[in-house]
């Protein structure tokens, strides 16, 4: 966890721990560079990623980085300070597990890199020495996407990789989504991707499917000052292809499969008109109530979308606030995908004057929520979740946590060792 005080508030606290990983691993830091990959906070659609939506969202300070160097080796060699029982990883290039027979710890996410870019048609003929240590919270702020990105990038850059030729840098997501797709088995889409890897200090990142493009949208002058708090339930939030997640992509399937035909659409994002939407409830609303529910979600959270950004734009911090409430009572009744603990997190900070806006984050059931508040709320809201989670979730009173996060950069390389 990132605390005022802790190490990775600085560069040399950053710096010493990874000096020490190092030393630990037996590995050496001479000549190497550390690149630090953010995590991300989405403001809006959130599950409109897999249904064809716009997306939009910011970096924040939670990270991981790693210590990295060509090798001279043909072998991949990589420690991480958050898993350190499951030793080095240690495994040559031209002897990466394929699919489904990787061992089941972090070291899939370096098998995956490497297997996605020899699949990709890749050379990779430089092995790389690693030591990792990360602060993102488990679930909700992307955690998985922050470390495949960060591997993805540097493993290409040791061997002299451009993974983004005529600057399309959409095939960097692409790849990062593949690998957790095809190699970690997660059926994620490419929302967190996006996030972090776009991501610019002080602005939103505005995606649209429709031409796959990227704008970075400032946040209006006048904007009051504000934190963007994440509120870690400190439950485990199992992979997205064993949670509802899968579930609820199935759903949205289902429904468009459903709606193909007599509507012409081919993902629930392109349901868009009052008229549409009403036609297909009128339909389906009796035999397929739970579907309906989906859409129901889908559809209210596009329209609030264009609001948040028009607000977003203006600086309206309050609106952007009051619209994320909104998303997340829908994603609550309608999408059901929250979860007990997210919910309670919810229900504490919503009662708390100049708390914004509130709601879970990222895949569901479990993990982190959020929550958009003035900065003179940040006291009272750790008094009422430190009393009020606890007296609900005793069992998770030593594993919770609440981090106040800045807007970043998403990807950055710095200053490493001479
Ligand atoms: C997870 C997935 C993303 C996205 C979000 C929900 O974080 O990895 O692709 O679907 O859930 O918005």
């Amino acid at each position: 966890m990132s605390v005022p005080g802790h190490p990775t508030q600085t560069h040399t606290g950053v710096r010493e721990i990874l000096e020490g990983l190092a030393k630990q691993a037996g590995i050496s830091l001479s000549g190497a560079k550390i690149r630090r990959s953010s995590s991300r906070f989405c403001l809006g659609v959130e599950h409109g990623d897999y249904n064809g939506t716009e997306l939009f969202g910011v970096g924040t300070d939670r990270f991981i980085w790693m210590a990295f160097r060509p090798n001279g080796t043909n072998r991949l060699r990589l420690f991480s300070g958050n898993f350190p029982k499951d030793g080095l990883i240690d495994v040559a290039l031209d002897e990466i597990p394929e699919p489904g027979s990787a061992p089941d710890s972090w070291c899939r996410f370096p098998l995956g890199v490497a297997w996605q870019l020899k699949r990709s048609g890749f050379a990779l003929t430089q092995g790389m020495d690693a030591v990792l240590y990360g602060d993102i919270p488990g679930g909700g702020m992307s955690r998985s996407a922050s470390l495949t990105l960060n591997l993805l990038i540097s493993l290409a850059e040791v061997n002299s990789i451009n993974l983004a030729p005529d600057n399309n840098e959409m095939r960097i997501v692409d790849l990062a989504q593949a690998v957790e797709n095809d190699y970690i088995g997660s059926p994620c889409g490419n929302l967190d991707q996006i996030m972090i890897l776009f991501a610019r200090e002080g602005m939103g990142t505005h995606y649209n499917p429709a031409n796959r493009s990227i704008r970075h949208v400032p946040l209006g002058e006048g904007a009051v000052d504000f934190r963007i708090i994440s509120l870690d339930t400190g439950t485990m939030r199992p992979g997205l292809e064993k949670s509802t997640y899968k579930i609820r992509h199935a759903e949205c399937r289902e429904m468009v499969g459903l709606c193909h035909q007599p509507f012409g659409i081919n993902t629930l994002g392109e349901v868009r008109t009052e008229e549409l939407y009403r036609s297909i409830l009128a339909k389906f609303i009796a035999s397929h109530p739970h579907l309906c529910d989906r859409l129901t979600y889908i559809y209210h959270a596009q329209q609030r979308f264009a609001q948040m950004l028009d607000a977003w734009t203006k600086g309206d911090v309050a609106t952007v606030g009051s619209i994320f409430r909104a998303d997340g009572i829908s994603l609550r009744d309608d999408y059901q995908i929250s979860g007990k603990e997210l919910e309670t997190m919810c229900d504490i900070v919503r009662t708390i004057p100049g708390v914004l806006g509130e709601r879970m984050l990222g895949g569901g059931d479990k993990g982190a929520s959020g929550a958009l508040i003035l900065p003179e709320a940040e006291e009272a809201l750790r008094k009422a979740v430190a009393t009020a989670y606890t007296r609900s979730h005793p069992d998770f009173a030593d594993s919770y946590a609440v981090h106040s996060c800045r807007m970043v950069d998403g990807i950055t390389l710095l200053p490493g060792w001479e």
